[in-house]
């Protein structure tokens, strides 16, 4: 079961506007993702070439008219955007979604993923109703897990998902928010028995 995720929208707070993708930002996605950090982390392209930037910006509109997925620029003023964040994977059912986000290698460690991944799960808490927020995170991504760590989200303990990518084997880590509204040590178990007996 999947909700209508409202579009268009933009989100604000703390220094950040969130806002949604335009086809006149093309050239700045792509100078923001052909980039080796996002190339090892994510699941992006690399090369991230002109192509690879019309494609992706074809396919966030598509999600955001299905109404599948939040795909949202970072920015500091509405303008230029620095980097990305999102929320896909949603499960009415099981009041869940999955987060992720990405900042240009110029535009980091100024707490722009925080701030935008703090206004993102804020909003699907409160406007979506969303009770349990996750990323999934490779251990050795330290400046993900940092993220996660700032913004209120804890390591679970589910099994690693195991993955085959060109930098070979790796796993990801599943990380919930835990923070004021959480969702209880009840939820979790009913949450957890209900992807075992096959809710997904
Ligand atoms: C992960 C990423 C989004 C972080 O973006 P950012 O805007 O630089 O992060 P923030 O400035 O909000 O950092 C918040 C906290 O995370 C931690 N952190 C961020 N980058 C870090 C790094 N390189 N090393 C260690 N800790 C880091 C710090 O605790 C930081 O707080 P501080 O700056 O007050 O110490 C960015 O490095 C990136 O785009 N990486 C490639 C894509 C990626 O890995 N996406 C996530 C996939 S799961």
């Amino acid at each position: 079961m999947t909700p209508r995720l409202p579009y268009p929208i933009t989100l604000t707070g703390d220094g950040i506007i969130l806002r949604e993708w335009r086809d006149d930002d093309l050239d700045d996605l792509v100078a923001l993702l052909d980039e080796p950090a996002i190339a090892r982390w994510t699941p992006m392209p690399s090369p991230f070439d002109h192509e690879a930037g019309v494609a992706y910006l074809k396919r966030a509109r598509q999600g955001r008219l299905n109404a599948s997925r939040i795909q949202l620029a970072i920015t500091t003023d509405g303008g230029k955007p620095l980097g990305e964040v999102l929320l896909f994977g949603v499960d009415a059912g099981l009041r869940e979604a999955e987060l992720g986000y990405l900042v240009g290698a110029l535009h980091r460690r100024r707490g722009l993923a925080a701030g935008s991944l703090s206004l993102l799960s804020s909003y699907a808490r409160s406007t979506l109703d969303l009770g349990r927020l996750l990323l999934r995170i490779d251990p050795g991504n330290t400046a993900s897990t940092g993220v996660a760590r700032r913004c209120g989200y804890r390591l679970t303990g589910e099994p690693p998902i195991l993955q085959e990518g060109p930098y070979g084997p790796s796993s990801l880590d599943t990380w919930e928010l835990v923070s004021a509204g959480g969702s209880t040590r009840q939820q979790r178990l009913r949450n957890f028995a209900a992807r075992r007996y096959g809710r997904r």
